[in-house]
Formats: structure tokens, C-alpha cells, sequence
């Protein structure tokens, strides 16, 4: 059996939990494919048996650049394929994973499995959103893995595992999402780079769209930001700015 696996990380915590999956998925004589959007190749239709797709959650939906370049690249299956969605985030809400379903649908993919996975909250730019201490993201990352292994059990043997949030939820998150989906690119246009700036192009050259351009040594922030906060958090010298205030970097798991 041959599984794909897609998935868009900002800052790590989606790709900790994809490769815990493909490692799953492996034990249990999946040969597995894992692939970033960033860098997948053409995916080829009926090259796989199974799917998973991973995605951090963005004001409570999964990342609309990651579902774009699903409705663009995801090819229609011959054959229904059993797919996963997981969504990692700070809060243990439950994700409204209808719409997806129906775009999958249409390329013939089955989504029997839709997963919330609280890791911790990478978004430390806004002080609204509560930051998580080590000690959360330690039990919920060990929740993670072990849900990783039950997950793969359940899409390698075909057992659906849905989480439903409810119509007028369901309704309200969506709303909420394409209202802040259009207006990301007018807050992302408060980035900046402050004095400790060494001109290294760094988060030009990481930025998932292309938003920064480096301009005299120094880099200029665009208008098709998504918010993914990899810039700042790739930063060497901690030089990115939000309304000239510097953004306190997220300690992503792989470097702990
Ligand atoms: C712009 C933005 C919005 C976010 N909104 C939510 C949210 O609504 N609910 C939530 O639980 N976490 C939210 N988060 C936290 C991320 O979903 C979480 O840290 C995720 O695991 C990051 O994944 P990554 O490291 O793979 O990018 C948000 C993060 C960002 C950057
Ligand atoms: S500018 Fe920064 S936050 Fe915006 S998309 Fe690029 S890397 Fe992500
Ligand atoms: S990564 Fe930091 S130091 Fe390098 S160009 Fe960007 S803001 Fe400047």
C-alpha cells in the first residue's frame, strides 16, 4: 500500500506531526511519500492508496493557501481513496472539515478522517492569543504522537474518525476565516525589519509567498502575506518588527 502525504507548516509543528505519521504509517507496511506543497512534485493521480493532508489551523480553519493548492495540484483519482485531514493548532477546538470534504469529493478522495491536534500556538505577534507554556505543549504533544499511531491505524484499516462541530459553527468559523483571509495582507503590511537587521535575506528566501523582497539590504514586506510568522521565527538575529515592535520568536519543536 502507497501513502501520500501533503502538508504546509509555518513554523514546524505540522511537519513534526507529518513525520511522526509517515513513521506510523511505515511500521504498518505503508510505503510512504511525505512532501511540503512548497516542494511536492506533480502529483500523478493513482499513484497512491491512501492520503494524508496536514495543516495548521488559522482562526479556526485550516490554511486556505494549503486548500488552494489542493483544488489546484490534487489530481482526480480513478479510484476513491481514502484520505486523512489533520489540522495542528494551540486551542483543543474541534475543526469544521465539511467544505474540505466536498472539494476532496470531487477529485474522488473520501475523507474518512478529520482531526483537530492541540500542539501549542506559534502566533505570538498578537497578544490576544494566549502564548503555551512548555508544560501544555509537552502533554500535547505526547497526546499528538499517540493519536499519530491510532490515526494511521484507523485510515490503513479504513475506519472513519469524523469530528463535527456543528452547522451554525461550522457557518460562523468559515465567516470568520474568509473575513481574516482578506484581511491579513493589510495587517502583514505592519512588518518590518528593525536596526539589528544584517541584510542576510533569509526571510526573503523562506517566505512560503513570496511576500519579501530584499531592497538595498533590507527586506520589504508585500501584500500576499498569509501570516505563517516563518520569517520571524527564522530571523537570525530576531530583527523582524510588527508596527516597530519586535515579534517575539516561537521555539519550534525541531529545535528543541
Ligand atoms: C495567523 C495564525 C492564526 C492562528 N489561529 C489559530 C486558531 O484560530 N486556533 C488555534 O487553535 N490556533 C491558531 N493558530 C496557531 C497555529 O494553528 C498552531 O501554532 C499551529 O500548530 C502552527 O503550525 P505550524 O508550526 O505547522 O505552522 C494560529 C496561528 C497563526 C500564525
Ligand atoms: S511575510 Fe512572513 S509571515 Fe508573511 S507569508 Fe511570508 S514568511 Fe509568512
Ligand atoms: S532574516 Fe532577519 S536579518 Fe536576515 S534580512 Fe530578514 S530581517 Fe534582516
Amino acid at each position: 500500500m502507497k501513502a501520500l502525504i501533503l502538508y504546509f507548516s509555518g513554523t514546524g509543528n505540522t511537519r513534526f506531526i507529518a513525520k511522526q505519521i509517515a513513521a506510523d504509517l511505515e511500521e504498518l507496511q505503508c510505503e510512504t511519500m511525505l512532501y511540503s506543497i512548497e516542494d511536492a512534485p506533480k502529483i500523478e493521480p493513482d499513484s497512491y492508496d491512501l492520503l494524508v493532508l496536514g495543516s495548521p489551523k488559522y482562526f479556526e480553519y485550516p490554511v486556505f493557501f494549503f486548500l488552494d493548492y489542493l483544488k489546484e495540484n490534487l489530481p482526480c483519482s480513478s479510484k476513491p481513496v481514502p484520505t486523512m485531514m489533520y489540522c495542528t493548532q494551540a486551542s483543543p477546538l474541534m475543526t469544521d472539515f465539511t467544505k474540505v470534504k466536498k472539494m476532496l469529493a470531487a477529485k474522488n478522495h473520501n475523507l474518512i478522517i478529520g482531526k483537530s491536534l492541540p500542539v501549542a500556538n506559534n502566533f505570538l505577534i498578537f497578544k490576544s492569543f494566549e502564548k503555551t507554556t512548555p508544560e501544555k505543549r509537552k502533554t500535547n504533544l505526547e497526546a499528538a504522537l499517540a493519536e499519530c499511531r491510532q490515526l494511521s491505524e484507523k485510515l490503513v484499516k479504513g475506519t472513519p474518525s469524523e469530528e463535527n462541530i456543528g452547522k451554525a459553527l461550522a457557518v460562523a468559523d468559515r465567516a470568520v476565516a474568509v473575513l481574516c483571509n482578506k484581511l491579513f495582507p493589510v495587517f502583514a503590511m505592519k512588518y518590518g525589519a528593525g536596526e539589528s537587521c544584517i541584510g542576510c535575506g533569509l526571510c526573503a528566501k523562506k517566505c512560503p509567498k513570496n511576500n519579501i523582497k530584499m531592497a538595498n539590504g533590507r527586506p520589504e514586506f508585500g501584500k500576499s502575506c498569509i501570516f505563517c510568522t516563518r520569517c520571524v521565527n527564522n530571523c537570525p538575529v530576531h530583527a523582524i518588527t510588527y508596527h516597530n515592535q519586535t515579534c517575539e520568536q516561537y521555539h519550534m519543536i525541531e529545535k528543541i
